[in-house]
């Protein structure tokens, strides 16, 4: 039986999808050329310097390391402009209520995030205390879809794998938790999510008995 629950942020706690993808169409054009929603898809769950090579790539434009790092910056900054309008209650449906009732139930809860973000995001819109452990981009070195994120979220909530389910938007963070032995209900019914226990479409699906 399941007796910790590890949330990813962008996309199951909060619409932050939408700012990544803003925050790197602004950098796409400022180099001359664009980026799509359906590119975007392909970024979520992959990290912030992973993402930034894969976008040069589709511009055919090549820069060195230095020059990835100032880009990445640079959008981080613009990302974070976003980030920093949201407000207490700015999560996605179902959320708060469902991190309230996994809290009245004893259930142990741990985000497990590829964003280096995630810990100013949980403060901005007021869901920080749910959690009893935060792993986010800055502890984790193997991205997903390796399971380090999961598997470090398990391990500091003193859990067996086995007994934790994960919620996850993105194809990578589905197989990262598939890779850490864990239950995963992929979010988005049908965005051609693969290899999940379940899917549904928001989570307030969780909620409905
Ligand atoms: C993931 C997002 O949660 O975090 C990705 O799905 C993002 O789109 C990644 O690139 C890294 O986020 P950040 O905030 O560190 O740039
Ligand atoms: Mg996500």
């Amino acid at each position: 039986t399941v007796k910790g629950v590890i949330f990813d942020l962008d996309g199951v706690l909060v619409d932050t999808a939408i700012f990544h993808f803003q925050a790197w169409k602004q950098l796409a054009n400022s180099l001359g050329f664009d980026f799509t929603e359906k590119q975007n898809e392909q970024l979520k769950g992959v990290s912030r310097i992973r993402s930034l090579e894969l976008i040069l790539a589709w511009g055919g434009i090549s820069k060195t390391a230095r020059e990835q790092e100032l880009l990445a910056n640079q959008k981080n900054s613009w990302y974070l402009d976003l980030v920093n309008k949201m407000k207490p209650g700015d999560t996605l449906p179902g959320a708060i209520e469902l991190l309230t009732c996994l809290k009245e139930n004893n259930y142990k809860i741990a985000l497990g995030s590829a964003s280096k973000n995630a810990l100013l995001i949980l403060e901005r819109t007021g869901i920080v205390n749910f959690f009893d452990v935060i792993v986010d981009g800055n502890t984790v070195t193997a991205s997903k879809p390796a399971p380090e994120v999961f598997l470090k979220g398990a391990k500091s909530l003193n859990i067996d794998s086995a007994k934790c389910l994960v919620l996850e938007d993105a194809q990578a963070g589905i197989d990262a938790a598939r890779a850490a032995g864990m239950y995963v209900i992929g979010i988005g019914k049908y965005s051609g999510l693969t290899g999940a226990n379940c899917l549904i479409n928001n989570l307030n699906e969780l909620l409905e008995d």
